[in-house]
C-alpha cells in the first residue's frame, strides 16, 4: 500500500513538473525537441492530411551535451493543431516531430503567433469529419476562469478545409465558430467513441461521460465538473449540407450499455454502413482526480463484456444489435481501431491496437493487435507486441489500405521517470502481414490482404473468399443483423485520396532560423515580387534622375556631345537593369533575417483566418501559391450554382465569436486580448492577459516556434524542480488523502498541462490570488513590458 502510494505520488509529481513550453521556449542548452508522449489528441484524416488537435504533449528536450533534459509538459495555450501531411515519408532517422510541426494551425483568433484566450486546449474528445471539414467535439478543456470564459454548451468550432455542395463565393479554408447545437446535444461530453463516414457525410460520438448535472467538464475537474456519469447517447452529425450541418442525440436502448473510452468504427456494410463499438470501461481511473478507479471491482466485472459482446448499430435501420463473440482481448480502454475490407468484401476486419484496462495506469499497457473479423465475429490476435512498445491514448488511421498509422499515445506511469513512446510519436503497422514497419513511404503501398492468421479462422485467401459468413459459434443473435450483412454497401460511394504524391526530401523543409541560411533557395515567395517592386522603383528613380541630368547637360553642354552622352545614358541604364543580380544578395540577406521579426510575421500572416494558407511557412514557394490561388478556383469548378449568397454565409457564421455584433466575418484587427479582456473586467486579470498576450506572441514567432524568441525565453524558464522532491511528494500524498481540497483538481485526469504546479494560481481559480502569490506567470512576463 505504501509503495503504491509512493509510486503514484512520484508519478504525479513527475507529471506536475514546471512548465516549459516547447512550442515557444527552450532550456538554455537545448538544441532540439521530440514529442515524448501525447495523451489523447483529437484527430481526423481529411483526404491527405491528418489533423491533430489538443491532447497533452510531453516533450523530450535534447541538450547540447548530447544528453536529454527532463521531459516537460508545455501546455498548448496557443491552441496549436499539428498536422501530418501524408506526402511525407519517414524512416527511423527522420525527425517525425518536425514533420508534425511543419504545418501547424492555430485555433487562436488571429492564427499562429497569437496567444490564445478563447480556445482552451482539449484532451480527449473527437474531430468529427467528412472529407472536407471537421468539428471539434467533446473532450476536456483546461478550465481557467482567469484566462477565458469556459466554453458554452453549444459553442462549437469547425475547421473547413474544402467547400462542397452549394457554392460559397466567400469560402476560405479556416475556422468558424458555431453556436447552433440543438438543445438536445451538448458538447460537454468526453471519453466517447467517435467514428466518421465521409461517404455518408455522417459522424458519430458514442456514449462517454458527462458531469452529474450535464454541465461543463474540465481536465482540472472537481466533483461538480468531473466526467463521472456515463452518457447513454449516440450523437449523430449529419454534414450533408455544408454550413447547415445537423446534430442529433439518440438515447441508447437499455440493452446497449454506456461506457468510457470505447472505440467506434464505421464498417461499410448495409445501406449506410454499421457502427461497431469495441471495448471501453466503466469507472476508469482517469475520471478520478486521484487516478484511482471509483469502483475498481465494478469496472473489473463489467468492462470485459464490452469486448465479448459486440454492440452494432445499423445506420440505415436505426437499430442496435449485440452479437456475442469469444476469446477476445479482454478489457481494453484507450486503444485505437481501424477497419480493413477484404478485396471482395467477404470480410471486414477490425484491428484493435493497444490500450489498457483503464484501472491501473502503472501496470504494463498492451501492445498487441487483435482482429475482429465480421461477419464471422471472430477474434484473432495477430501480433503480441512487446511491453516497451505499448501505448494507450493514441489515434490510428489507414492512410493506405494495407497500413495503419498510429499517432501519439502515452506509456504506463510506472517507476519514477516518464518513458517516451518507443519508436517515436508515429508508428506504422502492416495490416496484411500483421507486422510492425519501421518507416512510412507514400510510394510504397499495396492492396489489403487478409492476414494469414485471420484466414486460418475465417477461411479463404488474402484477397477474400472467407467461408465463415456468419458468427461461427452461436449464429446470429438477431437474424435481422444477418440481413443487414446481406446488403452490401455501395463501395463506389467511398472516395479515396491515395496515392499521395511523394515529397522528394524525407525531411521537413528547413525551418527559417535566426541565422540566415546561405542558400537563396529558402526565400519566401513574396520576396521576388517585393524585390521587383523595390528595384523597379530604384530603377525608375535612377532613370528620372539620369534623364534630368542628361537634359541639363544637353541643354548646357555643346550639341556635339549628344551622341556620346546618349551612349553613356544607355550604358548606365543597362547597368541599372543588370543591377538586380548583384544588388540582390544584400537585400536577400536582410529579408531572410526578418522571419523572426514582428513585421515579417505580419506580412506572412496577413489574413485573420488561421487558414492553411496563412500558416504556410514562408519558405514554401509552391505551397503558398497553390493554396492561395488555385484552391478556390479548383473547388468552385465542381459546384453547382444553387449556392448560398454571400449574405447567407455571413448570416450563418454571424455567431462567429461571442460578443460580435458586426458582420460574421472576422476582422484582422480583432485579437484574443480584446475578447478576453472584454469578458474579464477585474483589472489584475486584464493585466495578466495583456502580459501573456505580449509575452507569448513575442515568444512565438510563427513557423519554427521553438527556434526564435530565445531572448524572451530566459524569463520564461521555470525554476527547475526535481521531479520528486519530498515536498512534491508530500503534496501529492496529502492531496491523495484529502482529494477534495480546492487544489485537488491539480491531479488531473491525464498528464496535466502547463502551469499545474501546486501553488501556482493559474489553475486554482481563486479570485484574489492573481496578485497575492508570486507565480511563474508573473515573473515570466516581467521583461515583456519593454516590448509594448
Ligand atoms: C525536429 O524538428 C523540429 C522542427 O524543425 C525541431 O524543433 C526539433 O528540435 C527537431 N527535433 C530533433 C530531434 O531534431
Ligand atoms: C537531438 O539532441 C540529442 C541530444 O543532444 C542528440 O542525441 C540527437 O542526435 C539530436 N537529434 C537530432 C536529430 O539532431
Ligand atoms: C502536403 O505537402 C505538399 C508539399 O509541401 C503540398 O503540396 C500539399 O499541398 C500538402 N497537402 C496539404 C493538404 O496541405
Ligand atoms: C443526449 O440526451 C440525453 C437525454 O436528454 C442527455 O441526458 C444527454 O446528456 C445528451 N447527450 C449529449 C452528449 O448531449
Ligand atoms: C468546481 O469548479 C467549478 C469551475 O472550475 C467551480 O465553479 C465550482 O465552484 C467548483 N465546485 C466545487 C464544489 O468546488
Ligand atoms: C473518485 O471520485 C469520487 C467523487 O469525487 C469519490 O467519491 C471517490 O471516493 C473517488 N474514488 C477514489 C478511489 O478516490
Ligand atoms: C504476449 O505478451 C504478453 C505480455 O507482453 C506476454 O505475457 C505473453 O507471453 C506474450 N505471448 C506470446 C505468445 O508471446
Ligand atoms: C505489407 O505486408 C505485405 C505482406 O508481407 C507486403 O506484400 C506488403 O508490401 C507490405 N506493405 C508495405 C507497405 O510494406
Amino acid at each position: 500500500m505504501f509503495s503504491k502510494a509512493t509510486t503514484r505520488a512520484a508519478l504525479l509529481a513527475l507529471l506536475l513538473q514546471p512548465i516549459q513550453a516547447q512550442f515557444s521556449n527552450w532550456a538554455d542548452d537545448q538544441i532540439n525537441t521530440t514529442i515524448c508522449i501525447w495523451t489523447e489528441p483529437r484527430a481526423a484524416l481529411i483526404r491527405n492530411k491528418i489533423y491533430l488537435d489538443g491532447g497533452n504533449i510531453n516533450w523530450l528536450p535534447g541538450l547540447k551535451d548530447g544528453s536529454n533534459g527532463p521531459v516537460v509538459s508545455s501546455g498548448n495555450f496557443q491552441g496549436i493543431l499539428l498536422t501530418y501531411n501524408l506526402s511525407y515519408a519517414f524512416t527511423p532517422e527522420t525527425n517525425v516531430t518536425g514533420l508534425l510541426l511543419q504545418d501547424k494551425l492555430s485555433k487562436a483568433l488571429g492564427g499562429l503567433g497569437q496567444t490564445n484566450g478563447d480556445s482552451p486546449n482539449y484532451v480527449d474528445g473527437a474531430l468529427l469529419a467528412n472529407d472536407d471539414e471537421f468539428f471539434f467535439y467533446g473532450g476536456l478543456p483546461l478550465g481557467d476562469r482567469l484566462q477565458y470564459a469556459a466554453p458554452a454548451k453549444d459553442d462549437l468550432l469547425v475547421y473547413q478545409v474544402y467547400q462542397y455542395g452549394a457554392e460559397k463565393p466567400l469560402f476560405e479554408p479556416g475556422f468558424h465558430r458555431l453556436d447552433n447545437l440543438p438543445n438536445s446535444v451538448s458538447q460537454f461530453v468526453t471519453y466517447g467513441g467517435a467514428a466518421n463516414a465521409p461517404s455518408e457525410n455522417l459522424a458519430w460520438y458514442f456514449s462517454g461521460s458527462t458531469s452529474q448535472s450535464g454541465g461543463a467538464i474540465f481536465q482540472n475537474f472537481n466533483d461538480t465538473t468531473r466526467p463521472s456519469r456515463i452518457a447513454n447517447s449516440l450523437i449523430t452529425l449529419d454534414m450533408t449540407t455544408q454550413g447547415a450541418e445537423k446534430w442529433s442525440n439518440k438515447s441508447l436502448p437499455s440493452t446497449i450499455k454506456g461506457r468510457a473510452s470505447s472505440e467506434l468504427v464505421w464498417v461499410p456494410v448495409g445501406a449506410k454502413g454499421i457502427l461497431v463499438a469495441l471495448g471501453g470501461v466503466v469507472f476508469p481511473e482517469y475520471a478520478n482526480a486521484t487516478r484511482e478507479s471509483q469502483d475498481a471491482k465494478a469496472s473489473e466485472s463489467q468492462s470485459p463484456a464490452f469486448m465479448r459482446a459486440i454492440d452494432v448499430y445499423d445506420v440505415a435501420g436505426n437499430k442496435w444489435y449485440t452479437q456475442p463473440t469469444k476469446d477476445g482481448p479482454g478489457t481494453r480502454a484507450r486503444g485505437c481501431a481501424v477497419v480493413a475490407t477484404a478485396s471482395d468484401s467477404s470480410s471486414f476486419n477490425i484491428y484493435y491496437y493497444g490500450g489498457y484496462d483503464g484501472i491501473d495506469p502503472t501496470k504494463p499497457f498492451h501492445d498487441d493487435v487483435w482482429v475482429l473479423s465480421l461477419p464471422s465475429f471472430t477474434w484473432t490476435q495477430i501480433n503480441n507486441g512487446t511491453e516497451s512498445h505499448a501505448r494507450a491514448g493514441h489515434k490510428c488511421f489507414t492512410p493506405y489500405p494495407d497500413q495503419m498509422m498510429i499517432i501519439g499515445g502515452y506509456t504506463p506511469a510506472s517507476g519514477t521517470t516518464l518513458k517516451c513512446l518507443e519508436d517515436g510519436p508515429i508508428v506504422m503497422f502492416n495490416l496484411t502481414s500483421g507486422e510492425w514497419m519501421d518507416s512510412y513511404d507514400p510510394t510504397v503501398y499495396g492492396d489489403y490482404g487478409v492476414p494469414e492468421k485471420v484466414q486460418a479462422v475465417i477461411g479463404g485467401t488474402a484477397s477474400g473468399g472467407a467461408t465463415a459468413t456468419k458468427p461461427a459459434a452461436s449464429g446470429w443473435a438477431d437474424p435481422d443483423l444477418g440481413k443487414v450483412f446481406d446488403t452490401s454497401y455501395d463501395q463506389k460511394k467511398i472516395t479515396t485520396y491515395w496515392p499521395y504524391p511523394a515529397i522528394e526530401s524525407a525531411h521537413p523543409p528547413a525551418q527559417p532560423s535566426p541565422t540566415p541560411p546561405s542558400k537563396s533557395g529558402g526565400l519566401p515567395s513574396w520576396v521576388g515580387p517585393v524585390l521587383g517592386v523595390i528595384l523597379g522603383l530604384i530603377a525608375l528613380t535612377c532613370i528620372i534622375v539620369l534623364f534630368c541630368l542628361w537634359r541639363r547637360r544637353k541643354n548646357i553642354g555643346n550639341r556635339s556631345s549628344t551622341n556620346t552622352s546618349d551612349e553613356a545614358g544607355h550604358r548606365i541604364l543597362s547597368w541599372i537593369r543588370g543591377q538586380p543580380a548583384t544588388n540582390k544578395a544584400p537585400t536577400e540577406t536582410t529579408t531572410e533575417v526578418t522571419p523572426g521579426s514582428p513585421e515579417m510575421r505580419e506580412y506572412v500572416y496577413p489574413s485573420f483566418t488561421p487558414s492553411n494558407s496563412a500558416s504556410v511557412p514562408p519558405e514554401h514557394h509552391e505551397m503558398a501559391d497553390t493554396q492561395l490561388v488555385e484552391l478556390p478556383d479548383t473547388t468552385r469548378v465542381e459546384l453547382q450554382d444553387t449556392g448560398l449568397s454571400p449574405m447567407d454565409i455571413r448570416e450563418r457564421y454571424s455567431h462567429w465569436f461571442p460578443g460580435r455584433t458586426d458582420d460574421g466575418l472576422p476582422s484582422p484587427t480583432r485579437s484574443s486580448l480584446q475578447s478576453t479582456s472584454a469578458r474579464n473586467t477585474v483589472s489584475p486579470i486584464k493585466d495578466r492577459n495583456s502580459d501573456s498576450h505580449t509575452a507569448i506572441s513575442s515568444a512565438l514567432p510563427s513557423p519554427p516556434l521553438p527556434e526564435a524568441g530565445e531572448n524572451d525565453e530566459k524569463s520564461l524558464l521555470p525554476t527547475p524542480e526535481p521531479a520528486t522532491t519530498p515536498a512534491a511528494e508530500k503534496k501529492a500524498e496529502s492531496t491523495d488523502e484529502s482529494a477534495r481540497s480546492p487544489e485537488g483538481h491539480e491531479f488531473v485526469v491525464s498528464p496535466p498541462t502547463a502551469e499545474e504546479k501546486p501553488g501556482d494560481d493559474y489553475l486554482t481559480v481563486k479570485k484574489t490570488s492573481s496578485s497575492s502569490s508570486p507565480t511563474t506567470r508573473k515573473s515570466v512576463f516581467k521583461e515583456q513590458h519593454d516590448d509594448t
